[in-house]
């Protein structure tokens, strides 16, 4: 693998994250979507970029002093190599210096990657939203971590 670069979103990577969105899910973010994002003043985009290629990302939303995850996804033929877990780690260290109490999001029940994910980094599951995603229906996970 060459150098990571871990960087804010920019317009230009809209492309390559509407890509990635659209491997990695079943009810995938339009590139719409991904254009409100850098609009919008309450969300905090970060890529993951190898060799000038875009093959990572994640987003939160800051509400209040409530940091929630709205995706973090890998291109498959780079995952297991640690680039979530350095993107999460710069989503904490920036809720650190943003006053930040609290972290949350949802998860498939099912998506064990994502949970052991989390759990690595100090989610704690605390209940979940029935049927909460489509294609398939399926419950969500919600899941907290405190920001020290
Ligand atoms: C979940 C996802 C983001 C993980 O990305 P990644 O870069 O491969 O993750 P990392 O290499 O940083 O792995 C960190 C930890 O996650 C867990 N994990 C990652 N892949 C896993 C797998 N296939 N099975 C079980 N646990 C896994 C492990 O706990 C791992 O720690 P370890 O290496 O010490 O065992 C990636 O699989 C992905 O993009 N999936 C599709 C999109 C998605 O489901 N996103 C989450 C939506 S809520």
């Amino acid at each position: 693998m060459g150098d990571l670069i871990i960087r804010g979103m920019l317009p230009e990577d809209i492309d390559q994250i509407a890509h990635i969105e659209s491997i990695c899910f079943s009810m995938p973010w339009s590139k719409a979507s991904f254009e409100n994002e850098l609009k919008n003043e309450l969300a905090y985009y970060q890529v993951a970029e190898v060799s000038g290629k875009v093959v990572a990302y994640m987003g939160m939303w800051k509400i209040i002093d409530e940091c929630h995850i709205t995706n973090v996804a890998v291109l498959p033929e780079y995952r297991n190599r640690g680039i979530a877990s350095i993107l999460i780690k710069k989503m904490i260290d920036i809720c650190r210096c943003s006053e930040i109490s609290a972290m949350t999001l949802e998860v498939r029940v099912s998506n064990e990657p994502a949970i052991n994910l989390y759990k690595k980094h100090g989610f704690l599951p605390v209940g979940k939203r029935p049927r909460y995603y489509y294609k398939p229906i399926e419950d969500a996970l919600i899941m907290w971590r405190k920001v020290d």
